[in-house]
């Protein structure tokens, strides 16, 4: 667990609620993804596709050199401090946008700024978002297609409301949420071009079929957020932003926002209650711009 962050998060609770109230509410006006009826197929319920996973090496068995192999040739970075996730080993780049590993936050922008990944694909599943939006990454797409079908399977409807998102989109968003009430607000829920998850093609964000409470702090509540906070690592994936972390992410709480990092590493944060990659992957916190 990250106890220091949850000491500054109980402090701060209650001066951002109100603020933090008032981000999520204006999410349904800004964004440009508002769910309505899916415009694609049902959720499949076919198996994931034959996209490749990053797999684990030797799933469950940690080993002593945490820096070992990486993906894209991308030396891996030393940990500012131990990390909890030292037992694991590094397998992919911390820093390549290509690699499902990359941690990209307010100090930690993509580069290069315009990136675009080469695999880009509209997954199987229920889509309400549309153009680029309606688009993952290969791998995130596979794993996307497995999750949405396994919930399915439990009853429970996930639409994919917003996904890739190239560097002009995220000026226009960002820009966005800057008019409607400031830079300093629009900061706490949308990320500056060139410092978004949503360019990499590993992120996006689920709504439920009918659009209940879409990116509103209510939205926790929903079934398809209740499911993927539960769920989601057994398919690769963590709720990149979690409550009262915003001090480590930089965000508020976004229930919808879902990163692929791959099913050994997601489950190993899940198994170990770790909740942001900054403290899995020990890179620091990154509360704001610098
Ligand atoms: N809402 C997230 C932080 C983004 O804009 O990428
Ligand atoms: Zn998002």
């Amino acid at each position: 667990m990250c106890h220091n962050c949850a000491a500054s998060a109980v402090t701060a609770s209650r001066r951002s609620f109100a603020r933090f109230l008032a981000v999520g509410a204006g999410l349904t006006v800004l964004t440009a993804c508002t769910p309505g009826a899916p415009e694609a197929a049902a959720p499949s319920s076919a198996p994931p596709s034959s996209s490749p996973v990053p797999s684990p090496t030797a799933a469950g068995t940690p080993v002593a050199a945490p820096e070992a192999a990486t993906v894209a040739g991308t030396p891996p970075e030393p940990s500012a401090s131990p990390s909890p996730s030292a037992a694991l080993p590094r397998q992919f780049s911390l820093t390549d946008p290509a690699s499902p590993w990359v941690v990209v936050n307010k100090h930690r922008p993509l580069a290069p700024a315009d990136y675009a990944p080469a695999d880009l694909v509209s997954p199987a599943v229920g889509i309400s978002a549309s153009g680029e939006s309606a688009l993952l990454n290969s791998t995130t797409a596979a794993a996307a297609e497995a999750m949405f079908a396994a919930a399915a399977r439990d009853g429970v409807v996930m639409v994919l409301a917003s996904g890739y998102r190239s560097y002009a989109t995220q000026v226009s968003t960002y820009n966005g949420y800057v008019a409607a009430r400031g830079q300093a607000d629009a900061d706490t829920a949308s990320a500056r071009p060139g410092y978004s998850e949503h360019q990499t093609g590993w992120s996006f964000d689920i709504a439920d079929g009918g659009g209940a409470c879409a990116f509103q702090p209510c939205f926790a509540e929903q079934p398809a957020a209740v499911w993927a906070k539960a769920n989601a690592h057994r398919f690769g994936f963590v709720v990149r932003y979690p409550w009262m972390f915003h001090e480590t992410t930089g965000y508020y709480y976004e229930p919808w926002h879902l990163r692929y990092i791959g099913v050994e590493a997601a489950t190993d944060m899940s198994a170990r209650g770790i909740v942001t990659l900054e403290e899995y992957f020990g890179v620091g916190a990154a509360p704001g711009y610098p």
